[in-house]
This record gives C-alpha cells, structure tokens and sequence, in this order.
C-alpha cells in the first residue's frame, strides 16, 4: 500500500523549547513548518527545567556576558567552543528578553525587573564573587518557556503532528536530508513528512541510565536516527549527574535550592563541601558536588540506615521564601520523600540529568560531519538544537540554567540558518521509493513477534548496566565490562518479545523502537567513555584522574558503522575576544 506523504518547508522532530523556539522563527517568516512530537508539545522533558535559564542581566548583582563566558569556558573543562560560547552568552538577555515579551511570567524583583537566582559555577570578574545570573519563573521555569512558546506557535499557525514518533531520516544518495517516515501513535499508520529542511530537537538521553530526572520519553531518538544516517555523536561521555535528585528514585530538587540558600550535610552533620570547593561550596559547578556526595558516601559519612545519601538542608531558610520561590520543589520533595523542606531535610544523591554530547552542529544549528576524515561540512538540510545537538557550548560539563539558554539561543539560530537556505534551495528533492527502503525493513523487524525477553525486562537490563558501569567514578574494568554487557544486550534485541497489541493499544512497537535507539546510544556512550583516559568535567576516570590537555583536549566522535571512534579540535578561538586558555579548574 502507498504511505501516504505531506510536504513542508521545514520539518522540526521535537517540541520542547529548542524545537519551539526555532518553529516560532520559521512561521513567523511565513515557512510552512511541521513539528512532530511524540507527546503533547507542552509534555515535553522542558516543562520540567525547574531553576531558571541564565543571562547576564546585572539585575540583581553587577554581571556582564564576558563574565558569563568565562564561567561557561571554566565549567566546561575548557571542552567547550569557545566561539558558540561566546554566540549564546552574549545573544542570551536578548534571547531572555524575548521570551518575556512572548508572555513568560518571570518571577519580579520589588522594582518589577525579573528575579535572577544564584546558581552553581556563576561568577563576578572572571572568577570572583557568586553572580546571581539565573532568570527564574518560581521553580517552574521550563514549564512556563514552553507554554509560552507553544501559545505563541499557535498563534503563527505552525503545524502539529501531536503523539507521531519519527522512525527514521530519509536521504538520498547524494547526501541530502529529504523528511522522515513518522508513525501515528494512536493508529500506527505510516506517514512520510517531506521536506527541504529538517531540524532534530529530540532532547535528551537521561532514560539510559536506571536514576535519572528526565521524562521517560526521553530516549535519545534524534541521536539515535542520526546514527543511522551515518552522523556521528560528539562527546557521549560527558554525561552531568545532577547531585540533588531525591534519593533512591531519582528526580530533581533544583540547583535554586542551594541558591536560595540550602546546603549539604553528611553524617555528621558536616557542611563538606567546604572541605571541596572552598570557596563556591555547595555551588560549585555539578561534577564537582556530584563527586563530593560519592565520596563522602563512599568513606562511610552517608546518611540513613543504608548511609547511601547526604541530605539537602533547607529549613533554616524561612519557610515563606521556600514556598515562594522552590513551591514545586517543596512539593516534589514531599510526594517522593516524604518530607516538607520546610521542617526536615531531605535525603539526596547524583542522579542522571543530562548528555552534554550529542549531535555535532556548528553555532548556527547546521549538522555538521567530517568528510572522509577531513574538514567538517554542514549536511545539507539537516539541522540540530538543544540537548541532542552538541555546539559545543557545555564541553564536560553543563553550568546549571545553560540548558534552558542553550534551547532559546540556538534554536533561534537554527530557525535563522533554516529560512537562508530555503531561500537558496527553493525546490523539494525527488523522494523516491528506495529512499524508505531501509527504514520500512527496520519497521517491518517489529512487526513480527519475538520469542526472547519483553522489551521491558531488557530496557531494565540496558539502565541498570549503564548505572553500575558508567556513572560517576569510571574505571577501564568497569568500563570494559560494561561495554561487553550492553553489546550482548543488544544482540538480545533481535530476539525481543514485544507486549501483545490487541492487548495494550498501539504501543508496544514504539517502546521497541525506542529500546532500539536507547541501545545505539548507550554503546556511544560508554564506548566513547572507555576511550577517553583522562578526567575532565563530568568524565571522571579513577585510573586516569588528572586532566590531560596535551592529548585530550579534543571532541570524540562515535561512529555506528563499526563502532569507531576518531577525533576533531576544541575550537578555542572565540568570534570577538581573547580565548581563555585552559588552567586548573578550582571551584
Ligand atoms: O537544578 C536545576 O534547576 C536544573 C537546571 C538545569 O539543569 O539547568
């Protein structure tokens, strides 16, 4: 039977705030855009950013985007680029500014200015001081970004393909990104979505790991199709543990919370990350609290009866301030542990929060892949933004409040870049039948009934490896050992038994599609992290615990196609200032 085809200018695979942001672009220079999503736009992982997104507005402490930069350079192990950096902290009061006059309701300081919290790793002069650079709506930030952008997409008539799981990319021989073939969720019908230009804005992985903050859509689908596309990921080592996920299950208790004021205690009622980071203490920048809570854990100064957490103090706060400014935190903090933060502290530990890595595209969202080992070039029509693109702007480690900034800036630029090259290539490429060959054999595999393990005892398997083998301390053993283990899961995968169809509506087939891409980027990214023998940002290597700049200051990439890995250069030169040169990364 003939799929059934639609044709866009641009086609945008994810709606949370990078695809938003970028469709809003698009529509409103009349493009004809369709965003499909596999939830509800306003379900997307965004709504659940909680602290706020960062910009150098000096409204509560004097601030400046160089200084910004420089935090972001240092946070990033010097990882980072520092030309896309210094692109999305200069742009970012714009880009702040704008999603105001979009209609988010920032929290107000008394003179009406928007409310900015202090956050990890955020510094005056190049170093100094606690900068309070993070624009917050309360403890719902993300929520009401991506609300607003939803409304204000609405209104420019983008269009929505709601609860559609893309499969695949499709490209011709050529190279050229031609749409996808996506799948009605409800009816499992086949749609072929044509268009000149194509953006991946699928979020991130976090739903490899067993403990993780993300929403279980979360399952590295865009990274995932651009391996299959023959794109490289970029830096799948770098994964941040957020240190204050609720112990034992998990979710996020805002960085806003030591913002405010909270802190860290161990067993002994110690404030330990003084002994850390002497100077920022419990806001230092993530790796380095995440480890702390390891270590002390692992020295014997945890709490509870498995002395498996440290806790997040809060109630020496006034209460009227908590509930003010972290309600939902509050909240959370007593449906998952059972405590209000107002009166007791809370039981914490690292949980999985975020991939710095992802797809490699430059500061105006083009994907970008060496050729034959070579320099890199933009593939033509293809484009990526927000947690599964990697600029590189976060490098080894993600300051807290970059990502919602990450989303809004260069989901804008993309959306820029997108309405250029529409403008030069102004005719859709023929799509023919073998174009979809590939993926309607991929799909076809999941149309049959496998008689091995159900795709969820096996997803189970995948998490519960990548959490014992590649957390926050790695080793080449535990590393080797995890590695063996996820490849012979994934010869696991031909053989998997999905849940009867009749039985639980149309589902079944995606949550085996999903394990599929789960899979592929779980093998980058302890693959990638096996590779890399030194320590840097949230790559913690116990064998190889300094940083080492000499022969590792560079981006992996990971290729599917023989699981191979190569190499390309930091760009250190930023677009109008001086570099900042890499030095030892004190906190
Ligand atoms: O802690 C938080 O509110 C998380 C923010 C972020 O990941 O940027």
């Amino acid at each position: 039977m003939t799929i059934p085809r639609r044709q866009f200018d641009t086609l945008i695979i994810g709606a949370g705030g990078g695809g938003l942001r970028a469709a809003l672009q698009l529509s409103r220079a009349d493009t004809h855009v369709a965003v499909v999503s596999k939830v509800f736009p306003t379900r997307s992982h965004t709504v659940a950013a909680q602290g706020g997104v960062n910009a150098a507005l000096a409204n509560v402490r004097p601030d400046n985007w160089h200084w910004h930069m420089f935090d972001t350079v240092k946070g990033s192990d010097y990882l980072g680029d520092q030309d896309a950096i210094e692109y999305m902290c200069r742009t970012a009061p714009r880009a702040v500014y704008e999603l105001e006059h979009y209609g988010v309701p920032f929290s107000r300081l008394d003179n009406g200015t928007i409310y900015q919290r202090q956050f990890g790793g955020q510094s005056m002069n190049f170093g100094g001081e606690q900068a309070a650079r993070t624009c917050a709506a309360a403890d719902r930030t993300g929520h009401a970004i991506l609300q607003a952008l939803y409304q204000q997409n609405i209104r420019a008539r983008t269009h929505f393909f709601d609860e559609y799981f893309a499969v695949d990319l499709l490209l011709d021989d050529e190279g050229f990104i031609l749409g996808a073939l996506v799948l009605d969720i409800a009816s499992g019908e086949k749609l072929v979505i044509e268009a000149r230009t194509t953006l991946l804005a699928t979020g991130g992985a976090g739903q490899i790991f067993r403990t993780n903050t993300n929403a279980l859509i979360n399952t590295g689908d865009g990274m995932a199709m651009a391996l299959r596309a023959g794109v490289p990921l970029q830096d799948m080592e770098f994964i941040q543990f957020h240190p204050t996920g609720i112990a034992g299950k998990g979710m996020l208790l805002s960085e806003g919370a030591r913002g405010e004021g909270g802190y860290l205690v161990n067993s002994t009622g110690e404030r330990f990350m003084e002994r850390y980071a002497p100077h920022a203490k419990d806001l230092a920048s993530r790796d380095v609290v995440s480890r702390a809570i390891v270590t002390e854990v692992r020295e014997g100064r945890g709490c509870g009866p498995g002395r498996d957490h440290v806790l997040l103090q809060m109630h020496h706060l006034d209460s009227n301030l908590i509930k003010k400014r972290l309600p939902a935190i509050r909240d959370m903090a007593l449906t998952f542990a059972g405590v209000d933060m107002c009166e007791a502290p809370v039981p914490v530990f690292p949980t999985a929060h975020y991939t710095m890595g992802g797809i490699p595209t430059n500061r105006y969202g083009e994907v970008v892949v060496p050729i034959d080992h070579g320099p890199e070039e933009p593939l033509p029509g293809l484009y990526a933004a927000g947690e599964c693109a990697c600029v590189s702007v976060h490098g080894g480690n993600r300051l807290g409040g970059n990502s919602l900034l990450d989303i809004i800036v260069f989901g804008r630029a993309a959306g820029n870049r997108i309405i250029e090259y529409l403008g030069e290539n102004r005719y859709h490429r023929p799509l023919t039948e073998t174009v979809l060959e590939p993926s309607l054999a991929r799909l076809a595999r999941w149309e049959q009934q496998g008689e091995g393990e159900s795709v969820d005892a096996l997803r189970q398997q995948l998490t519960k490896t990548m959490e014992q083998h590649c957390g926050v301390f790695r080793t080449e053993q535990v590393l080797q050992e995890g590695v063996e283990k996820v490849l012979s899961l994934q010869q696991r995968l031909a053989d998997v038994r999905l849940r009867d169809h009749s039985q639980v509506f149309n589902t079944a087939r995606i949550e085996a599609l999903e394990l599929e891409n789960l899979m592929d980027v779980a093998i980058a990214t302890i693959m990638s992290a096996q590779q890399r023998h030194e320590s840097r940002g949230a790559h913690s290597r116990v064998d190889y615990p300094e940083r080492d700049d000499v022969n590792w200051l560079r981006h992996s990439l990971y290729h599917k196609e023989n699981n191979m890995i190569d190499y390309k250069p930091v760009r250190m030169k930023p677009m109008s200032v001086e570099s900042f040169p890499p030095k030892p990364r004190v906190y």
